[in-house]
């Protein structure tokens, strides 16, 4: 059979998802919006193969143990169901997404996965559709086969719960500064601690509707380039969210003393100095600067001011999908 490799990049999401109103279908509580990197992504070949008895994951160059590769499998036999090939597949996978960037690589991951194994079972699926499938291993792939700022509309059902691309083509000056706080895999996964959020009544309510109504003024931001705007309304989505944490049952957090230096310092810069910059944390300790190029030197002094040997990366928006016929 044919090799189809892909290449999608990561995303942060400036508005999130956290929690889902179907966990098996993977429909999320609330419609996110996104901002796909250019810097890291995962490149992904699938082939299948009728002499197989298994699927065969290699990640990295290490074939993976039958329980690494659940999510993997939980995907390729949705291919199969679609596509009604009934063989297995080898696929091999290259993240780079290193640790030291402190950004989580699942959506790049599954996005390529679905946008290679769909190719290699014949399918030509639209965007829409990868998008769709992409969801089906990890919420967040689903944005990540469009480029630059993408909306994942939370739907309701498996047909009408996919992301579009809001502007793929960003010429605004816009990046994210990734501050390293750690680089150790997280003690609750984002699976597990959106479960746990959803216990945290009445204010994980409050949080859906101010998410969902907070994604008009994001997009009416994007279209008028306005960072300050987009800046607070992600730094305030990012804080939210994870006021939700501590106060669940049981309860739980992922930020540190050092995750509210570097949250404050965003918070001084912009007051004390009127630096637009804006903090936003996923499921983990390390922060995200949205800012501008320009005021890269300001924003770091500032940081090893604070945390003197502090790791960084400089992210700016990136491409969508890429799917090739052949090993790359
Ligand atoms: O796609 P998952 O299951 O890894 O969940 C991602 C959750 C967050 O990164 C915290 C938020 C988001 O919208 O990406």
């Amino acid at each position: 059979m044919k090799h189809y490799t892909a290449k999608a990049h990561t995303n942060i999401a400036l508005l999130k998802y956290w929690g889902k109103a179907d966990s098996e279908l993977i429909i999320p509580t609330t419609s996110s919006i996104s901002l796909t990197l250019n810097e890291f992504y995962t490149q992904t070949t699938v082939w299948f193969d009728s002499t197989l008895d298994q699927d065969r994951v290699v990640l990295d160059g290490i074939l993976l143990s039958t329980k690494a590769s659940t999510k993997v499998v939980h995907l390729l036999n949705l291919v199969r169901q679609l596509s009604g090939l009934t063989s297995y597949a080898h696929v091999e996978s290259h993240n780079h997404v290193p640790t030291a960037a402190g950004l989580a690589s699942s959506a790049s991951a599954f996005a390529a996965l679905a946008g290679a194994a769909s190719r290699a079972s014949g399918l030509t699926l639209s965007r829409q559709d990868l998008s769709r499938l992409a969801r089906r291993g990890s919420g967040s792939a689903s944005r990540s086969i469009f480029g630059g700022f993408a909306q994942w509309e939370r739907g309701h059902s498996d047909l009408t719960s996919f992301a579009k691309p809001i502007m793929e083509e960003v010429t605004w000056p816009i990046q994210l500064v990734t501050v390293l706080i750690n680089d150790q895999p997280k003690k609750v996964s984002s699976r597990t601690g959106m479960q746990l959020a959803q216990t945290s009544a009445p204010g994980y309510q409050q949080w859906v509707a101010d998410t969902n109504a907070a994604n008009s003024a994001a997009l009416t931001a994007i279209f008028n380039q306005d960072l300050a705007t987009l800046g607070c309304l992600a730094e305030e989505n990012a804080l939210a969210m994870h006021a939700l944490n501590p106060t669940a049952t049981p309860p739980f957090t992922y930020l540190t003393t050092q995750s509210w230096a570097v949250i404050r310092l965003a918070q001084t810069l912009r007051n004390n100095k009127g630096i637009p910059v804006y903090a936003t944390m996923d499921a983990g300790p390390n922060v995200k600067l949205i800012s501008q190029p320009h005021d890269t030197s300001v924003i770091m002094q500032a940081l090893h001011q604070i945390l003197p040997n502090v790791q960084t990366q400089i992210a700016t928006p990136g491409p969508g999908i890429n799917i090739v016929e052949g090993d790359t």
